[in-house]
């Protein structure tokens, strides 16, 4: 047979399978969704990103000593929520096997109280865990994460969501890995005094530092030399770029699809998605319809869509899953909340992806990308790398910064006594 009419049966059955019109059939449907239930038994469903935390502190002013989170479907105000999405239930029938729980402040709080309200959103993480031990787990690496799964516990991780949340302070950094956190989002969506975010790509945006300062570079070392994710999620494309030319280690985006189907700057072009490939990282897609399908409603099949495209560009092996729940306000049909994990998988089986890409997809993705970032690390413990320990230079600080700092000279301005 000639390629080209090989090629026009394969556009054909392109065309049918991907045709809205299509219709599974109930049993076809119901054979998916068991055989996608079935992979998410074997290896653990590691989503990238949920807002649970930002919905404790916005609904519950992070006092969780007395919340039962295990449903929170009749409970005011999470009931009438549109960024409802999670609680135990719901984390229980989507087969999660692991999250990282982003702790996030907004950038209002950029130069005051960033450090010590992101300290409250990890501490109400760690509580959260450690007031439901027979759901959660707390884990800060990828042996964590398998254990936690074998034992039926969801692995909890942290993600700080937002360069600013730092303060410009590698200490600062340093004490969050202490306190489990294991990726940080390098911006949200403010420059940072080292890195320019996502909007200054939008028309008619303004680039502040073109991608990351020499310090930003630092920032970037002393995460490699951690152990701790970049996640690329909200950073402008020269950010991405520089990130992706400094670091040794792989990286992640937590919650970004893809810019070819939707060009909203929160997405990865492809030209960084071929990039991601080469440093063996993935991209772990988000079911916000403003990012899926640049609209405020989508379906299971436009998230699919978006797998299917990084699949093309990238490959399989850079491909994760990072809802963004409870930080969406709107989402896809068949994807309602934490619940409907499984209407994914059970759209790539009817797709025909192999249940082995589904598996990575899954996690395994995932898992290959904290151990690499694991093994940096140890490398550079081995080599003597000791912790980068210079300070932004203070010419790097912008001027609203100031009033709210002490500056860069001695403790002792007054008399300690
Ligand atoms: C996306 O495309 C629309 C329609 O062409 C255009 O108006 C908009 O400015 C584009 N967005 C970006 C970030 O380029
Ligand atoms: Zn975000």
């Amino acid at each position: 047979m000639k390629l080209s009419i090989i090629l026009v049966l394969l556009v054909t059955v392109e065309q049918i399978l991907s045709s809205p019109a299509r219709r599974v059939e109930p049993v076809a449907i119901e054979t998916y969704l068991n055989k996608a239930r079935a992979v998410l038994d074997r290896v653990p469903l590691i989503d990238g990103h949920n807002d649970f935390a930002m919905s404790l502190r916005d609904y519950a002013r992070n006092q969780v000593g007395d919340l039962d989170i295990n449903d929170l479907t009749a409970l005011e105000p999470w009931a009438s929520s549109p960024s409802s999405h999670t609680d135990i239930n719901r984390l229980r029938q989507g087969k999660i096997g692991a999250q990282f729980w982003s702790a996030y402040v907004g950038c209002t709080t950029q130069y005051k109280d960033a450090v010590s309200k992101t300290w409250e959103q990890i501490d109400v993480i760690h509580r959260m865990v450690e007031a439901n031990p027979t759901t959660f787990e707390f884990v800060t690496s990828a042996q964590g994460i398998e254990d936690a799964f074998a034992q039926g516990k969801i692995g909890s991780l942290i993600g700080v969501e937002g360069g600013h949340s730092i303060d410009s302070s590698l200490a600062v950094l340093r004490m969050m890995y202490d306190m489990g956190v294991r990726y940080m989002t390098m911006t949200h969506s403010c420059a940072t005094p080292w890195a320019d975010n996502s909007q200054v790509d939008n028309p008619g945006g303004v680039a502040v530092h073109d991608g990351l300062t020499p310090f930003g570079k630092t920032v970037v070392a002393e995460m490699n030399r951690l152990g701790m994710l970049l996640d690329l999620s909200h950073v402008s494309r020269k950010t991405m770029r520089d990130a992706l030319e400094t670091s040794t280690a792989p990286v992640i985006f937590s919650h970004s699809s893809a810019y070819a189907l939707c060009n909203n700057t929160r997405n990865v072009p492809d030209d960084i998605l071929q990039l991601v490939a080469l440093n063996g990282g993935i991209v772990m897609v988000n079911f916000f319809p403003s990012f899926v399908t640049c609209s405020s409603t989508a379906t299971v099949q436009d998230v699919a869509n978006h797998m299917d495209h990084i699949r093309n560009v990238a490959g399989v092996d850079h491909i994760g899953i990072g809802a963004d729940y409870n930080g969406i306000t709107e989402v896809p049909v068949g994807l309602k909340d934490v619940s409907e994990y499984p209407n994914l998988f059970a759209e790539l089986i009817a797709r025909g992806w192999a249940e082995t890409d589904l598996e990575k997809i899954a996690g395994l993705n995932l898992l290959r990308v904290l151990r690499g970032a694991e093994s940096v690390r140890d490398q550079m413990a081995v080599t003597g790398v000791k912790p980068f320990d210079e300070w932004i230079p203070q010419a790097d600080l912008p001027a609203e910064s100031l009033p709210c700092s002490t500056g860069q000279t001695k403790n002792e301005q007054s008399s300690p006594q």
